[in-house]
Order: C-alpha cells, then structure tokens, then sequence
C-alpha cells in the first residue's frame, strides 16, 4: 500500500509516519510539507534513506504538485495545516489558504484519482469551549462552535472533507483529537515551551488565570488511533480522540512539570496577558472510538509528561536549533506585548 502524507514534517506527521513505516515496513510513504517554520526533516533522519520513504517539497495548495504526487497513492492521511492558534490571531491568511484551500485542491485530487480512503486529521477546537467544573465532553454530535481564526479554518476544512463524501461519495474518515504533546512538538506549544524554557532556566507564561483546562493526548496513542481509523474505520465517519485526562488548570499541569523536572513553580511561573477568544475548557468523550475500533489511550498523563521531560532532555541540539531561528523572533514580539 502506498500512502500519501500531508504535512508528515511537523509534529503528529512525523510521529506517524516514524511509527509506520516502524509497523507496516511493506507499505510506501510519499510526504508532501511545504516545510514551514513548523516542518523539520530532522524529526525524519531515521527514515531518509529508507527505500519505501520518499519526502517531496511542496504546497498542499499547488494543484499541479499535488495531482502529481496523488497519482499513484492509495491513501491520504491529511496533517498538514497551520496549527497554532495563537499565530492565527496574528494573522489569518495562511490559515483559511493552507487549511481550508489546501484541503479542497486535496479533495479533488483524491476524487480525480480515486484515491480509496481520505483520512482528515482535525481537532476537537471546532467545537468550541465547554464550561469549568462540569462533567460535560465533546462528542460526535456536538455542534461545531468555532473561536479562533485556526479553529474556524479547521471546521470550514471538516466541512468539505464531509461534503465530498455527501455529494460525491469519496471514502472519507475525520478524527478530532484533543491537545497533543510527546516527542518533535514544537516549543511554541504549551508542554514544549514549558520543558525548554525550564532547561534553560526561563519563566513559563501562563495565559490569564491559568485555570483554563485542556484535554492532554501522549501523540504515540493518537497515531495508533489512525492506525485503527484506517484499518478497521467506517467510510464517512467521524472519530474523537482524547487522552486519560481528568481535568486538570494549565497551571496545574505546570506545576506538576516543574516539580517533576525538580525545581520550585513559584520561582519559574509567570501569569501574562491573556489570549483573545480563550477557550475555557475541553473534554472529549472518545467511548465510541473505544467501543467501535477497540482503542483507548496507553498513555497516563504523569508517564507521557516524564517521557516527553526525557526525551527534551536527551534532543537538546532538536529544540535548540528550533529555538535559535525564526521562532526566537515571534518569542520575543508574542510575549513582549504580553507583559
Ligand atoms: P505542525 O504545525 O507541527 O505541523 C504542520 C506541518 O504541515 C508542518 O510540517 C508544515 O510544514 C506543514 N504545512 C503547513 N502548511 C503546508 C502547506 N500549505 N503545504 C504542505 N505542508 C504544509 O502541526 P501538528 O501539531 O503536527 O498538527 C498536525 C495536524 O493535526 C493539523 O492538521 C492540526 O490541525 C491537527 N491537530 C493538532 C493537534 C495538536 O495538539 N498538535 C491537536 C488536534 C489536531
Ligand atoms: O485542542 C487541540 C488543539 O490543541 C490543536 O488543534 C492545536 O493545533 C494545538 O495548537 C492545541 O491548541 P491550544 O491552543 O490548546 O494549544 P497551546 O499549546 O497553544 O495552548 C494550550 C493551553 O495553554 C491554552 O489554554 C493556552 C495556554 N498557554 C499557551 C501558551 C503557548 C499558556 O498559558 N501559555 C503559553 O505560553
């Protein structure tokens, strides 16, 4: 089987297509990454010499590319977007072109070329913010109840991928998966950020209050919830993935970092300027992913927090170097108008 991999050189992309190609060593990977600021062929040194490997440069919203590359996949596992939020409140365009645009010239390339399965990698942002201190969750029939320009962009993207299955019968699946961390995030994302800037001996910003909630996912069991997606997944259906969170303030989840990684929060721990539009909380019930395809996350929070703290430890010269660019640039703006 070959597969096509949209944006396979960020975070989850790289985290699935290492797993992979790891599991399924018959199958063909083609990555397609336009290699923004968030794509790194590092994270993918352990594969580049690999003959069922093959990275191609290029735009998912370049039609010509893209039809060449989908000519002869089976599959589409579609990651690439802009994925933070916080950059989409500075500026939208590259959100609505890369996440909306993209995803359509990638719907009719898939049509054009009978591609046998679209998998479209969302998140449970679309739904928008549940209330503190309630046991209610996200689930299958929530409504969509976007906020911020990244998250809107994504629900417009889950919108059409539904919509080409409705009117043109192509065999899609959706998965909207909860706040991911693990190995290759990059340090612009809470839990990265966090880590290196304690082993570098900076303060952690936290948003407002901090008493804002999300639900955590250790990245290796949302690959492996694709996997089943693709393997044992229903055409047309959509599929919520969450972590084994109860809830828990940003704050808190810091303070447990800071802790385990032996140093005092009341020394490391910043409050700043609050984002706009924040979202209070999210929970996702994924029972029904459990039920139908047998998963369920392997990952407590406390081990994928030490095993992430370990491996940003051990991958020093990785987040440096990521540090040291263009993103040393946008730290600076994004947290200077904060204070
Ligand atoms: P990321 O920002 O780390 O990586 C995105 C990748 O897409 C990069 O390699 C980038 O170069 C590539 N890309 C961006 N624009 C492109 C374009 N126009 N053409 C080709 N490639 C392009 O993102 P991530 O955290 O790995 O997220 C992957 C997917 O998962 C996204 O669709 C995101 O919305 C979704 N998601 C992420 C999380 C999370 O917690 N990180 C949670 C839920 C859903
Ligand atoms: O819920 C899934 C989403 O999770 C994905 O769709 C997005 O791609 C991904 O970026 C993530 O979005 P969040 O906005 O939740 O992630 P972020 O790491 O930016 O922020 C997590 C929480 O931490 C949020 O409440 C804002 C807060 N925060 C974030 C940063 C960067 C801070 O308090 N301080 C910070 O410096």
């Amino acid at each position: 089987m070959k597969i096509l991999v949209t944006g396979g050189a960020g975070f989850i992309g790289s985290n699935f297509i290492l797993y992979w190609l790891k599991k399924h060593s018959s199958d063909y990977v083609v990555n397609l990454d336009k290699l923004t600021y968030a794509g790194n062929l590092e994270n993918l040194r352990e594969v580049e010499n690999n003959s069922h490997y093959k990275f191609v440069k290029g735009d998912i919203t370049d039609r010509q590319t893209v039809d060449k590359v989908m000519s002869d996949v089976d599959i589409v596992v579609h990651f690439a977007a802009e994925s933070h939020v916080d950059r989409s409140i500075i500026d939208a365009s590259p959100f609505v072109k890369t996440n909306v645009e993209g995803t359509h010239v990638l719907l009719e390339s898939a049509l054009k070329h009978k591609i046998k399965r679209f998998h479209h990698i969302s998140t449970d942002e679309v739904f928008g913010a549940l209330p503190l201190n309630t046991t209610e969750k996200f689930n299958i029939k929530t409504c969509y109840n976007p906020h911020s320009p990244y998250s809107a962009s994504k629900a417009g993207s889950d919108h059409l991928v539904r919509a080409y299955h409705t009117t043109y019968k192509l065999p899609i699946t959706i998965s909207n998966c909860s706040n991911n961390y693990g190995p290759y995030q990059f340090p612009e994302k809470l839990i990265p950020l966090a880590i290196t800037n304690i082993l570098e001996g900076k303060k952690i910003p936290i948003y407002g209050d901090g008493l804002y909630v999300r639900d955590w996912l250790y990245v290796e069991d949302h690959v492996r919830a694709i996997e089943l997606i693709l393997q044992k997944g229903k055409v047309g259906k959509t599929y919520l993935i969450g972590g084994l969170t109860k809830d828990i303030s940003n704050l808190d989840l810091i303070k447990m970092i800071i802790k385990t990684m032996g140093y005092n929060p009341d020394e490391l721990i910043e409050f700043v300027k609050d984002r706009p539009g924040h979202d209070r909380r999210y929970a996702v019930d994924w029972s029904l992913t459990q039920n139908e395809l047998g998963w369920s996350p392997k990952y407590s929070l406390k081990r994928g927090i030490r095993e992430t703290i370990e491996w940003y430890k051990q991958n020093n010269k990785w987040w440096k170097r990521v540090k040291s660019g263009e993103y040393k640039k946008y730290y600076t703006k994004q947290y200077k108008e904060r204070r």
